[in-house]
């Protein structure tokens, strides 16, 4: 089954919008396979935005992503990469749509709070990343046969 990686970034969990944002992706209906907060070495966020180095904005995302403790999440189901992306919304916040995280709790491209894998394959090097073996929760969950027919 598809996962995708999801990310509270520093300024979602100083700001206190942990629980709001879990709460969006488990009323959606997918399951939530692992869990945890991490305060990210630079090597690690260096790695995991290492198609971004050569911008400008590269230094500054990783003291931004080094700078506090970041929410880890693995996130299954069915288009889970795909649809998490249109939870999140735009990467500028300003034009994000109302209705989604960064469309309503944020407001700046370099304080957006969330990130989402942009592919299925990138949801899965990037889960790889950043869980070790045996941090990811095998189970099922009782509500998939009221989700899914
Ligand atoms: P992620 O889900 O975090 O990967 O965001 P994204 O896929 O919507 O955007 P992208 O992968 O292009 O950029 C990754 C992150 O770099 C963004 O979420 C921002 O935090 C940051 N970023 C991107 N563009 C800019 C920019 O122009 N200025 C600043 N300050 N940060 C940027
Ligand atoms: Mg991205």
């Amino acid at each position: 089954v598809e996962q995708s990686y999801i990310m509270i970034k520093p300024d979602g969990v100083q700001r206190g919008l942990v629980g709001e944002i879990i709460s969006r992706f488990e009323k959606k209906g997918f399951v939530l396979k692992g869990l945890k907060l991490f305060q990210c070495p630079k090597d690690l966020a260096q790695e995991h935005y290492k198609d971004l180095k050569e911008k400008p904005f590269f230094p500054g995302l990783i003291e931004y992503i080094t700078s506090g403790p970041v929410v880890c999440m693995a996130w299954e189901g069915d288009g889970v990469v795909a649809s998490a992306r249109k939870l999140i919304g735009a990467t500028n916040p300003l034009q994000a749509e109302p209705g989604t995280i960064r469309g309503d709790l944020a407001v700046q491209t370099g304080r957006n709070v969330v990130h989402g894998s942009d592919s299925p394959d990138n949801g899965k090097r990037e889960i790889a990343l950043w869980f070790k073996e045996g941090e990811l929760c095998e189970w099922e969950s009782v509500l998939t046969p009221w989700l899914v027919e």
